[in-house]
């Protein structure tokens, strides 16, 4: 068949309703929730894009495999399988279940990382970010020129810039324990990195013998851009394209919160013995025996079942066009956001839209808010309140200011996006009328999550 309409690729066998508030309620919700959509109730929220982790429907296939779990504490069958799907997926050696992506990334960089050393990347998420310099380390972002310009359109925006990995290993080679990449790169707005990029990064690695580190939670969206973008790929199965870019790597961070389609978990992959053998010891200290790692049995068979569907390519199509689908209603109606589409999200670029707002009172948090009230839509900052405090305890302006719209999977129909798009084009024809935030209390560390703020006066916003 050749219809050109891209359709869900799934029936509907189960659903939540969805609760609908006045514009009174909202105001009150959100003022109750210190104006931090993090603190609402999730239920005052009629479209949740707050994030496309852990949201996304389970399929029948998955609800199914649920009750084969096998709960032993050590050594249960669940993990056997998991572990035997993650490996044919992967051929990473040494298979890690944990809780989820960044208990990963905590086990990886305790085991691995020294005050004072650097880790590379596109962009790090802020989890991962967080948790290099708990260790006193650096997580330094080398995504190419393009991928830092909201409005710059690239096939592969969230490649690494090469020159720039192989500058700083050649001035600070000994202080880089690893390289990592983030795909799709998220903080970068989703975008993806091609074979090419990941094929150079394997040789500066194998140059200056480095480990290179995948943090592979959309693996299956990055893989599927590589067939509709990369030349010569268009004949291959996103499996195999994600075969190999697993093969060009040493390891990988993983939250099954995204592409493997679960509610919760994750896991580390290694190759290198010693690394994993400590990793191990670790895991056990904080997440559980390495068999189980935080979840239960029947966690494990959702995610071996989740990591076969998701590379299935009717749902990738859907997936990446359901996104494009959103991206092209606000770009028609002269919204600004990142360009080209990102594979699960849509990322409203704030401080374009709200040049009365300086960035640090919050254009992010400003649009963010608005979009509640209006339309009981939640979305979250990506901007100066997440990557704007240093660990010193100063704060800066973020390299951007975005509000990013996250879609769960197979969760959302075309008309509730719709619904969005209407919802954010009335917002932004009102745009002049949206002023800033200062934050009354803030953590030291990944303050977005529990930050409370107080709206500014209109008229002093411009100040700080
Ligand atoms: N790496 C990336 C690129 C991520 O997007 C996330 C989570 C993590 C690591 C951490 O995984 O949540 O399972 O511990 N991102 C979610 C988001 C929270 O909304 O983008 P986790």
């Amino acid at each position: 068949m050749n219809f050109r309409t891209i359709i869900e690729p799934f029936r509907i066998k189960s659903v939540e309703s969805i609760k609908f508030t006045t514009r009174e309620e909202r105001e009150r919700a959100l003022r109750e929730a210190g104006h931090n959509v993090f603190l609402l109730h999730a239920e005052d929220v009629l479209i949740d894009l707050l994030t496309d982790s852990g949201t996304g429907a389970m399929s029948a296939a998955q609800w199914g495999a649920l009750m084969q779990g096998d709960e032993s504490y050590a050594g249960s069958r669940s993990f056997y399988r998991f572990r035997d799907v993650v490996q044919a997926l992967t051929g990473f050696r040494h298979i890690i279940p944990t809780h989820q992506g960044r208990a990963a990334e905590r086990i990886l960089f305790h085991t691995v990382l020294e005050a004072g050393q650097i880790v590379p990347s596109n962009n790090h998420f802020d989890t991962t970010r967080a948790n290099i310099e708990v260790e006193g380390a650096e997580a330094r972002d080398l995504v190419i020129a393009e991928g830092r310009v909201p409005a710059a359109r690239h096939r592969f925006k969230g490649n690494v810039d090469l020159e720039a990995l192989e500058g700083l290993l050649a001035a600070h080679g000994a202080r880089v324990p690893l390289v990592m990449v983030t795909i799709t790169n998220n903080s970068g707005g989703g975008q993806p990195v091609s074979l090419a990029n990941l094929r150079g990064l394997r040789a500066i690695c194998d140059r200056y013998a480095k480990p290179l580190i995948l943090d592979a939670c959309r693996f299956a969206e990055n893989a599927y851009f590589i067939k509709l973008r990369e030349d010569g790929q268009q004949d291959r199965t996103p499996r195999e394209i994600a075969r190999e870019v697993f093969s060009l790597a040493d390891g990988c961070t993983m939250s099954a919160k995204k592409d493997g389609l679960a509610n919760i978990g994750g896991f580390l992959a290694l190759n290198n013995d010693n690394w994993a053998e400590r990793a191990r010891n670790l895991l056990i200290l904080t997440e559980g025996f390495p068999t189980y790692g935080g979840l239960a049995g029947y966690d494990l068979e959702a995610i071996a079942r989740g990591l076969e569907e998701v590379v299935e390519e009717p749902y990738l199509r859907y997936r990446l066009r359901s996104t494009e689908y959103l991206g092209d209603k606000l770009t028609a109606a002269g919204v600004p956001i990142i360009q080209p589409p990102g594979g699960h999200a849509i990322y409203l670029d704030a401080r374009a839209l709200l040049p009365q707002v300086p960035p640090l009172a919050y254009p992010g948090i400003a649009l963010l808010n608005a979009l509640y009230v209006e339309a009981g839509i939640r979305g979250v900052e990506i901007g100066t309140v997440m990557f704007g405090q240093h660990p010193d305890g100063t704060e800066a302006p973020a390299a951007m200011d975005l509000v990013r719209l996250a879609i769960p999977r197979r969760v959302y129909t075309q008309s509730h996006i719709d619904y969005v798009a209407e919802a954010v084009i009335h917002v932004a024809s009102r745009r002049e009328q949206l002023s800033g935030y200062r934050i009354v209390k803030g953590a030291r560390v990944l303050r977005h999550f529990t930050a409370t703020f107080e709206p500014l006066a209109a008229d002093s916003s411009t100040g700080t």
